[in-house]
């Protein structure tokens, strides 16, 4: 990992314009580099300020929405109609906003009548398909969007979990967690996956949160126990805390 930075913000709202600000700044830069973009959405609360701005076409414009590809870092198991669905979020936020061609969202759960494992393997074959087609030797998001829970889980990564060894498998089928919510099995991309992306921004809110990422950033934080430690992309980390 090349580098890590962090930025604090007087409110959410701040944060979520300095996100959106990035994200148009990455998508530029990815598509001058390679010819597309692509952005691995996270869930949860703290996207529901952001996608709205990063919808609001007389401020981005010139957001390439045709040249950009997104996935999702983790989803509940749980129907796109759910108001728990990190996908149903997006998509009345953002995606039902903007054009973005249908073949270029890469919704995590394809068919609820399979179990989470088979959906985690058909994501995973999509994601290995996807950059096998752009002649991507490497599988490397080019920006993922990250929150961390008050346990200090990141994804769908929980405390003492299986999931945080897993060194072969990009996407998971993990069970309910015991204390986050909603408390369905999830499916998650691992360490494995997260780490080969380029550019990784945390978007987090709350006294809480800032002292897990203190403890992150002094090295004094346990992967085991708090997984968003684990998080180590090739170039930036970038923390954005309100
Ligand atoms: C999920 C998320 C999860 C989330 C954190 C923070 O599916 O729950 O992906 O990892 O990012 O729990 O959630 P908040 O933003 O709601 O605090």
């Amino acid at each position: 990992m090349k580098k890590t930075f962090v930025r604090c913000f007087h409110s959410s709202e701040e944060m979520a314009s300095s996100a959106a600000e990035l994200i148009r700044e990455t998508a530029h830069n990815s598509i001058a580099r390679q010819g597309f973009f692509t952005l691995v959405l996270s869930g949860g609360k703290t996207p529901e300020k952001l996608f709205p701005l990063l919808a609001k076409k007389v401020l981005f414009t010139d957001m390439p929405w045709d040249k950009t590809y997104l996935f999702w870092g983790d989803e509940r198991f749980v129907s796109a109609e759910s108001a728990d669905s990190n996908f149903k979020t997006a998509n009345d936020l953002l995606l039902s906003k903007i054009n973005i061609p249908e073949r270029n969202i890469y919704n995590m759960i394809g068919n609820m009548s399979e179990t989470p494992e088979t959906n985690a393997e058909q994501y995973e074959s999509k994601i290995r398909q996807f950059f096998h087609e752009r002649r991507s030797e490497i599988i490397s998001f080019d920006l993922v969007l990250l929150g961390m829970g008050n346990d200090g889980h990141t994804a769908s990564i929980f405390p003492n979990s299986a999931v945080i060894s897993e060194n072969k498998k990009l996407v998971c089928a993990v069970p309910a967690p015991k204390a986050a919510k909603p408390a369905v099995p999830r499916i998650t991309m691992t360490f494995q996956l997260l780490n080969s992306s380029r550019n990784i921004l945390f978007l987090i809110s709350g006294p809480e949160k800032k002292t897990i990422m203190e403890k992150i950033l002094s090295s004094n934080a346990n992967i085991a126990e708090i997984p968003a430690a684990g998080i180590t992309p090739k170039d930036e980390l970038v923390w954005y805390v309100s």
